[in-house]
């Protein structure tokens, strides 16, 4: 174990996705110690990260401070942002990108892979400019190239669990599950089961360092239409469900405030031109084969949650 991983966002879905896929490869778990961030270390989900024995230290990327000296030591760091939710305009997910980047320029760390997103403003032409949890992970991207640290942008696709977790196929009052979405049934999802396959994608940069520094790797299982994410869970589950397309006003009513908006672009984003501006996700998935991974399909997915459904 020569080098060090430090591991942000350790005590939620993709750093521990990315730490328990470091600890259960055989290489991997020989090559790297994992130092694991939080802004909290005494809470449940930190000390159950020090029992599985990952060294467990405080930081906030608010501070820059506390991260040159949480990165001390660091060959490579693993790190997601999150988005200042219900704080419109807020750039506070920019900072802290900023502040993590400069922090490891200065500790010299020699593999940064960052979980970022599109900018969709740019890449929808400024026909969607109101979807800044992509656009802000965009930038720390750019930002992150133009200071020159080494890196490599893992970028998750649609979490399986915004349709079971958060409840975005819900059971309406004839017993029917519903989707509803701004969009046509045939837009294009890539799915991605966050918590199993995040740490794949990451596990397979470390294991071919060379080869995807400056790379984008496009984190999921495959493309799903809305027709195909029902087909697959009335399948699975045996339940009934119904798509229905609505229009832009009736969706935004269902999430209050500003995030009506964001949710709306992000979902039109998808239809046109695609969550990955049409990208195929076939050398992603090459890379991680080569690096001895299997992707988790929704099918697979549905089947082990099928019991809390
Ligand atoms: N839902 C989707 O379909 C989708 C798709 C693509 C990307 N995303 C993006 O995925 C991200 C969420 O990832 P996730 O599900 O892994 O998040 P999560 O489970 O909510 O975990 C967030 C982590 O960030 C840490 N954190 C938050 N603020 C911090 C700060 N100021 N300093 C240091 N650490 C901080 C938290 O650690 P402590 O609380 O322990 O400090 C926590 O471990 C969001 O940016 C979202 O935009 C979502």
């Amino acid at each position: 174990m020569s080098k060090l991983i430090t591991v942000f966002g350790a005590t939620g879905q993709q750093g521990g996705s990315v730490i328990r896929t470091i600890q259960q490869d055989d290489t991997l778990s020989q090559e790297f110690k994992i130092r694991g961030l939080t802004r909290d270390a005494s809470k449940p989900a930190a000390q159950a990260l020090v029992k599985q024995g990952v060294e467990v230290k405080t930081a906030n990327m608010n501070s820059k401070e506390s991260l040159v000296e949480a990165l001390q030591g660091s060959h490579s760091v693993f790190l997601v942002t999150t988005p200042d939710w219900g704080n419109a305009g807020s750039d506070a997910e920019l900072i802290h990108g900023k502040n993590v980047a400069d922090a490891a320029k200065e500790a010299g760390v020699q593999h940064l892979i960052f979980s970022s997103l599109l900018n969709v403003t740019e890449t929808s032409g400024g026909r969607l400019k109101h979807v800044p949890h992509f656009d802000h992970k965009a930038k720390v991207e750019e930002y992150i190239r133009s200071i020159g640290v080494p890196a490599t942008f893992v970028l998750p696709g649609y979490f399986m669990t915004n349709y079971t977790v958060f409840g975005m196929l819900r059971k309406g009052d004839d017993g029917v599950y519903n989707l509803a979405y701004p969009v046509g049934k045939d837009a294009q999802f890539p799915l991605i089961d966050i918590a199993s396959d995040m740490g794949k994608y990451v596990a397979a940069a470390l294991k071919n360092r060379s080869e995807v520094l400056g790379l984008q790797l496009l984190a999921a299982a495959d493309y799903y239409s809305p027709t195909r994410i029902l087909a697959e869970f009335e399948s699975v589950t045996g339940k009934e469900t119904r798509y229905v397309q609505v229009d832009s006003d009736t969706y935004k009513s269902f999430i209050p405030g500003p995030m009506g908006q964001e949710m709306l672009e992000n979902h039109l984003f998808v239809e046109n031109p695609g969550y990955f501006n049409g990208r195929s996700l076939k050398e992603s998935h090459a890379l991680l084969e080569k690096s001895g991974y299997q992707v988790t399909s929704w099918e697979d997915f549905l089947k082990q949650s099928k019991d809390s459904l």
